[in-house]
């Protein structure tokens, strides 16, 4: 697999970077262990400082998986804030579930189960930041949703947008193929749209971040 980085630079940058214990270790080494992807310590990091910069009151997550970036969000919101987190796989909600029960932040979480571009087109109430983590054949519908539903400064935080470097490589294999070309027209449209201040930086899988004008 092509890199985002240089190999001995993502080595430097590993050794400053604090593993997690507890329940955030457990579930690295639960979604390791089973192949579902989670988001990369270096992204969650800063992630997690854009949340604490940001101070939002509503926060939608689209592509919960088993709940660790949740968590990782959860965690730093303030008293009355809330994240709404859509997941559609049967196999990943009840193991999001048992997480959310465990970490003593459920009251803070609001799982939606259903595929987020139906949902989507239904959610009413705007949102202060979002985070775009799911398939990548969705990432078009559901950028143009998640536009009419981040208000005015709020942030738009999207991940693999890079995408194992497969986006900038000469031979892309087989079944990345398609996956490649959807996130290649979405940077496109990402870093064009006049609604967002946008860019992407190599960090992770290659984050995108936008404010919205
Ligand atoms: C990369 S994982 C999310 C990882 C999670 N954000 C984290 O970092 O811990 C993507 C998840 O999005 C879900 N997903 C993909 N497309 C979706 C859609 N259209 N609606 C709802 N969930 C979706 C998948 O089932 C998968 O669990």
């Amino acid at each position: 697999m092509p890199k985002i980085i240089y190999s001995s630079q993502e080595k430097y940058l590993e050794s400053f970077i604090s593993k997690p214990d507890g329940l955030l270790g457990e579930m690295e080494m639960f979604a390791f262990e089973n192949k579902i992807p989670i988001l990369h310590r270096h992204a969650a990091e800063v992630l997690e400082q854009f949340i604490f910069l940001s101070r939002p009151n509503r926060v939608l997550e689209i592509g919960t998986a088993i709940g660790y970036s949740t968590i990782r969000i959860a965690s730093l919101l303030k008293k009355k804030s809330m994240i709404d987190t859509i997941e559609k796989s049967d196999d990943n909600i009840p193991i999001a579930e048992n997480y959310f029960e465990r970490s003593g932040l459920n009251k803070k979480i609001n799982l939606i189960k259903g595929d987020a571009c139906q949902i989507m087109p239904s959610l009413k109430r705007k949102y202060d930041f979002i985070f775009l983590d799911a398939d990548k054949e969705d990432y078009e519908k559901l950028f143009f949703y998640s536009l009419m539903l981040l208000k005015k400064r709020g942030v738009m935080f999207v991940d693999n947008l890079l995408w194992h470097g497969f986006v900038a490589a000469a031979k892309i294999p087989p079944k990345y193929k398609d996956s490649t070309n959807h996130i290649k027209e979405f940077n496109k449209l990402f870093l064009s749209n006049d609604a967002l201040m946008s860019s992407i930086i190599p960090v992770g899988d290659g984050i995108g971040i936008g404010i919205k004008k």
